[in-house]
């Protein structure tokens, strides 16, 4: 079954809140564990929102379940220095390989399209291998920059050696 039979793409509204921060927490939560990292707690969730995610630039949509049930996923776009990225997408656990997530991500590049453009960034960490594969079968198929850092040492992940542009990187 398709996600358009089952949840309805829309921008977020005040109402979402609740919701949206328990998805942000398990966001957030999930890609902290891939680091090797404790969960997000739903009340510096909360924290986030405000701060880093209803910003002037900033566009949430959410999937709306149906009424009395709460939002299953979201996605945000951020315009920064002129480029739109896509800064998260997450659906929560039960909800996940309906649909709901492509029709989040194809709601964002119709957003994108909408404002005059034709690309849409957007980051992944190589260790989440299910969302990298998720994307390239979408068309992200372009590496646009490469985001590097230095060990972070309270992280206790053994990582992997890979091998790419004649170097040597771990992730
Ligand atoms: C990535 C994510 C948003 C996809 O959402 P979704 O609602 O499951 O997406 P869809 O149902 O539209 O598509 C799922 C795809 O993953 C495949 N899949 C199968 N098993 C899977 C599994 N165990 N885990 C993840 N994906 C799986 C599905 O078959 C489908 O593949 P397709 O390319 O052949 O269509 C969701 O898994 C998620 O929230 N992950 C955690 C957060 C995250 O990684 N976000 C992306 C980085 S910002």
């Amino acid at each position: 079954m398709s996600a358009e039979n089952v949840v309805t793409i829309r921008e977020y509204g005040v109402k979402d809140f609740v919701g949206l921060t328990n998805l942000v927490a398990e966001f957030f939560t999930f890609h902290r564990r891939l680091n090797g990292r404790g969960p997000l707690p739903p009340d510096e969730a909360a924290t986030i929102i405000p701060q880093d995610m209803l910003q002037e630039h900033s566009h949430i949509l959410v999937a709306d379940a149906g009424e009395g049930k709460d939002i299953v996923g979201f996605c945000r776009i951020e315009l920064h220095e002129g480029a739109y990225f896509l800064r998260e997408l997450g659906v929560t656990e039960n909800w996940r390989i309906r649909g709901v997530g492509t029709a989040l991500l194809r709601a964002a590049e119709d957003y994108i399209k909408a404002a005059g453009e034709t690309n849409l960034y957007l980051s992944v960490i190589p260790r989440n291998i299910d969302a990298v594969r998720f994307f390239v079968r979408r068309g992200y198929d372009t590496i646009n920059t490469m985001e590097l850092r230095t060990e972070v040492p309270e992280e206790k992940v053994q990582r992997k050696a890979l091998h790419f542009l004649g170097l040597q990187f771990q992730y």
